[in-house]
């Protein structure tokens, strides 16, 4: 239950506390602070302004709270920002009917506070489902090695589930998202339809769709993306992604974007990234990279880091040169606190800032990309504040 509602008057971060119980008054959470307006002319959302692309980060919630020198890098260096991870479905809805989005709405205090826009990760997927929705599920491969789910609940249970999650996390931040990811990774790598719960319960794909369009009517404002990862490489993937994409808009489901996760390993080669954003973007779409980190095998040698210089530089490029790429996301940006050495086993070094919150040469890179390419200026976006 919330007691206390925060209302960031200008960029002050006034806390206002309504009808609160004097019990109460002494856990009225403290303003989020404003550190953006300290934030250096060098600063990747002060340089990103000629472009008007938004430079963003996927940010973890008890480091902002714990960690002076990680929250005052987040409103410095970025103007946009992702929840990494207390959006998700396991982290709003705790228990079946009771939700709790304390961490997320901290969050998105903080960004308010500091004129960020906030990208909304993600509303329907198959991973990080709370515990008794995963509970029901078992997993099994198919002859093509793909995964398929299946919920011991019957698919009209499922349907109202997923319409109530939609619908309730969407408008409960209504108005104060910028993007939200819809739909998060709905495709194999082959180019199928992942066989997740939602896509057992509808008999196909159709939850796509519907997805789309609750979230559209819990906050009409909002830009709706669709998102996923190794879709920058030309392949069956990104073929289906685009079909998809392409078949939403021809039956007017209120899609405006797609979501480009990019997280790139330097032991393969660089992908086909702009062409890819801007097909998508010849359909009448905004893109955007959403999560962008680039890992390596320890330790980096002189050699792999010059080549995460130069995989991060390209990323940006990408992003720049399509007029409709309207914001651009680090997933995290300290090495110590990625998700990748504790997905990938032995890489790591995948962030724009070292173990110790120094910056590193694709960081300057970044600076040194926006400081000397001429892009469009993306049009005003809409949607959110900030
Ligand atoms: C990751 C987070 O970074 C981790 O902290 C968490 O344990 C698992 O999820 N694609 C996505 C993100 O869309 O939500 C994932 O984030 C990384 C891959």
């Amino acid at each position: 239950m919330r007691l206390s509602r925060s209302l960031l008057v200008g960029a002050l971060g006034v806390t206002a506390v309504l009808c609160t119980p004097a019990t109460a008054l002494a856990a009225a959470p403290t303003p989020a602070p404003s550190l953006y307006r300290s934030s250096p002319a060098d600063s990747l959302r002060r340089l990103d302004h000629p472009s008007g692309l938004r430079i963003g980060t996927a940010v973890n919630t008890d480091l902002l709270a714990s960690t002076p020198q990680y929250a005052q890098i987040t409103a410095q260096q970025f103007d946009s920002v992702t929840a990494e991870n207390v959006m998700k479905w396991e982290v709003v809805e705790p228990q079946r009917g009771t939700l709790d989005f304390a961490a997320a709405d901290r969050l998105v205090d903080f960004a308010h506070a500091n004129k960020q826009r906030v990208r909304g990760h993600t509303l329907v997927w198959h991973s990080q489902l709370p515990s008794w929705l995963q509970a029901t599920i078992t997993s099994t491969t198919d002859a093509a090695g793909n995964r398929v789910d299946t919920s011991s609940l019957p698919a009209s249970e499922l349907k109202a589930l997923l319409k109530k999650h939609v619908q309730e996390e969407v408008g409960h931040f209504k108005g104060r998202v910028w993007q939200w990811d819809v739909v998060n990774e709905a495709f194999n790598e082959d180019g199928t339809p992942r066989q997740d719960v939602w896509y057992q319960a509808w008999g196909g794909t159709g939850y796509i769709a519907d997805a789309f369009r609750w979230a559209h009517e819990a906050d009409p404002q909002a830009k709706l993306f669709y998102n996923d990862y190794n879709i920058e490489f030309t392949g069956p993937k990104s073929d289906a992604a685009f079909a998809l994409a392409k078949q939403l808009k021809a039956q007017r489901v209120p899609i405006d974007g797609v979501g480009f996760q990019t997280h790139l390993d330097t032991q393969y080669g660089f992908p086909d990234l702009q062409a890819n954003l801007q097909r998508f973007a010849d359909l009448g779409l905004f893109v955007a990279e959403t999560e962008v980190d680039v890992r390596s095998t320890l330790p980096v040698t002189a050699a792999v880091q010059a080549k995460q210089t130069s995989y991060w530089t390209q990323t940006l490029q990408a992003c720049l040169a399509v007029e409709n790429c309207i914001s651009y996301t680090a997933w995290g940006f300290g090495d110590a606190y990625s998700w990748v050495p504790g997905t990938f086993p032995g890489q790591g070094a995948a962030n724009l800032y070292d173990e110790d919150l120094a910056p590193k040469p694709q960081y300057t890179a970044l600076q040194d990309v926006l400081r000397t390419t001429r892009a469009p200026h993306r049009a005003e976006s809409g949607g959110g504040w900030a």
